[in-house]
Parts: C-alpha cells; sequence; structure tokens
C-alpha cells in the first residue's frame, strides 16, 4: 500500500466548498456562450492563466467576475452535479457546500433558481453517487449588514433546505462582530452558524466568531497559532477547523506548502479538516489537497486517518451517520495498513 493509495480510497467528507469555486473555465466558456455574455477572455488558456493571485482580494475580482456567467436554475445545476461527479472520484461520501446567494441577487438572479438549481443537483448526487449533503448560505462580508439580514429573511421560506449560514468574502476590515445581529436571527431561525476566520484575519476574529456568532466550526482559522490562548481553547472545545492548504498558498497566506502549518495543527491536538475551498481556481479537488500535504508536509498514515475521521466528526451528519463513515473508514485503514506491515 502507498500513502497516495490510502488517501485516494479513504472514504472522506468535504466541509470546506464554495460551490461557485468550483466553477472550471471550459464551464465557464460553455455557459458564457448558452446565455450568450461576453467575457473578457478569448480562449480557455487566458482563463487559466489569469489565475495567479497576489492575496485574497485579487481572486475574489476574478471569482465574482467568473460567477456572472450562472444565470439559470440549469446553470447551477449544472455546476453542482460537475462538481459532485468530480469529488466522487476522489471518493468523497458527504460534502457541505457554501452558496453565495448575493453574488446571484444582485445581477437580478433569483434566490429560488440558484437554491432550486443546487439543491436538484444534490438529489440526484445523493441518488446517483451516493454522496450525502447540507447547504451553508453564506453572507458576503464586504456587503452591509442589513444586506445580509434581507438576504436571510429571503432565504427563510427555503430554511429546511438550509443547515447553517456562514461569512465569505474579503475579510481584513469585517470583522464577525458587523454581522452578530444577522447570526442570532440566523440561529432563532434554528439554523447553525460557522464562518470564515483567520485565513488573512487576526485571530481576534477567530475569538468573535465564537463568541458572537457561536460558531460550530471555524472555516480556515490557520492564523490561530498565534494567540496560545485561543489555540488552548480551540482544542479543549475541539473545534473544528476546515483547513483549505492549497488554497492558502495560491493565496498566498503561506508562501509555500512547505511553510504551512496544517502538521502544528494536527499535532497540537486541533481537530484539523483538509478541504479544497474554491478547486477550479485553486488547483487541486481535496484529493489532491490531501495528497500535496502528504508528500510536503510528510503527513503519515495516521495523519491520513484522523484528518478523514475529523471530516466526518466535524460534520453536521447526525450521530448515527457519523459513526457509520467512522466504522468504514476505520475498516479501511486498518485493512490496508495492515498488509503493508504484513509479509510480502
Ligand atoms: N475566503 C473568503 N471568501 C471566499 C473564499 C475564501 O477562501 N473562497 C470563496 N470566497
Ligand atoms: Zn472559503
Amino acid at each position: 500500500m502507498t500513502l497516495a493509495e490510502l488517501i485516494r480510497r479513504i472514504p472522506k467528507a468535504e466541509l470546506h466548498l464554495h460551490i461557485e469555486g468550483t466553477l472550471e473555465p471550459e464551464l465557464m466558456m460553455a455557459l458564457a456562450r448558452r446565455n450568450h455574455i461576453t467575457l473578457p477572455y478569448a480562449d480557455i488558456n487566458e482563463i487559466r492563466s489569469a489565475y495567479e493571485f497576489s492575496n485574497l482580494q485579487s481572486f475574489l475580482d476574478i471569482y465574482y467576475a467568473g460567477a456572472r456567467v450562472l444565470q439559470t436554475e440549469r446553470d447551477f445545476y449544472d455546476l453542482t452535479y460537475a462538481y459532485l461527479e468530480r469529488a466522487a472520484q476522489d471518493n468523497v461520501r458527504h460534502v457541505e457546500i457554501f452558496f453565495d446567494p448575493q453574488t446571484h441577487t444582485e445581477r437580478n438572479v433569483s434566490f429560488r433558481k440558484v437554491i432550486d438549481g443546487i439543491c436538484s443537483a444534490l438529489h440526484k448526487g445523493e441518488d446517483d453517487l451516493g454522496i450525502s449533503s447540507r447547504l451553508i448560505m453564506c453572507f458576503l462580508r464586504h456587503l452591509s449588514a442589513a444586506d445580509a439580514l434581507a438576504t436571510l429573511e429571503e432565504a427563510l421560506p427555503f430554511k429546511d433546505r438550509i443547515t447553517a449560514v456562514g461569512l465569505d468574502s474579503s475579510e481584513v476590515g469585517h470583522p464577525p462582530s458587523k454581522f452578530a445581529a444577522v447570526f442570532d436571527r440566523a440561529r432563532s431561525q434554528g439554523l447553525l452558524t460557522v464562518a470564515h476566520a483567520g485565513e488573512e484575519g487576526p485571530p481576534a476574529y477567530i475569538v468573535e466568531a465564537l463568541d458572537l456568532l457561536k460558531v460550530r466550526r471555524i472555516d480556515h482559522g490557520v492564523r490561530c497559532l498565534e494567540d496560545p490562548a485561543l489555540l488552548a481553547r480551540l482544542v479543549k472545545e475541539q473545534v473544528p477547523l476546515t483547513v483549505c492548504p492549497l488554497s492558502n498558498v495560491k493565496l498566498r497566506v503561506f508562501k509555500t506548502l512547505a511553510q504551512h502549518n496544517l502538521k502544528r495543527l494536527l499535532d497540537a491536538g486541533l481537530c484539523v479538516t483538509v478541504n479544497s475551498d474554491d478547486p477550479a481556481y485553486f488547483g487541486g479537488y481535496v484529493g489532491e489537497n490531501y495528497l500535496r500535504c502528504q508528500e510536503t508536509l510528510g503527513l503519515d498514515a495516521d495523519d491520513i486517518h484522523a484528518l478523514a475521521r475529523n471530516s466526518f466528526q466535524a460534520s453536521f451528519l447526525d450521530d448515527a451517520d457519523k459513526a457509520r463513515h467512522i466504522r468504514e473508514l476505520d475498516a479501511l485503514v486498518s485493512e490496508m495498513t495492515n498488509r503493508r506491515s504484513g509479509p510480502a
């Protein structure tokens, strides 16, 4: 058994995935053609060569521009199903998908079209690919709290299809505290909460997300190592971090993957998970994130096993489903690792 084989074969969950960030250049071109939209790129190579980012904002500018090709319910269906087919190749069994309604409603694409398209693909993915899912609605933090609250009210008629709300987009200057009232309202309606924090923003934003937004997980959170008291709290409470290593390198949170703190986070006793964030833009789906980290950071079979176990443990699945996935994972790992240590 090689570790690459182990990574490919273990069942895993993906918990930090922006559906708009799975828009591959090929689909972007096809949807532009279908919807009669002119892109500022001549061909696929030009699109790919535009994906050179210096920080989060330089990525977001291109990402929001790309999302303009998404217009109809079918576009959202095609986008989501293409992601699920790709995730199935990495043996992803459960996904918790972010979507950004404001990116679409501000272009007069209705909330209903967005959520109907995504949800019909998620249902087909469950039936045909065996991938279960949850949906997390993110607010764009560079927009106002009033705008987020209006989006929440628009979403409430669909709340049986939404598990949690989250917070994404430009982090620095837009602390979690800005959205405390919106998240209060979301929780009062039975929605769970998560938030991007400590990607580019300071550890204090992670503390705010925990104390003011009452989040169940921190998305990214890699800057927690700068604050020992926060680190101790995250370990004690086992607050999961949804870490996205290749994203962090592309957006220059770390200069190189070798400098990424994933292994240090794991060794500190945190509940760390590995995810792809916006794989069409960052050059790797979840399996590739595991593999590149294994090679570059020297992860061993126990580390990989822990990351996959954490992915189910940190999910919003119920306890019985978590236990079922983890049993299957444990059995596979023990079968594969025993074979390695047994006679040739
Ligand atoms: N950070 C903030 N906003 C985002 C990201 C991210 O990594 N990806 C998509 N929107
Ligand atoms: Zn993200």
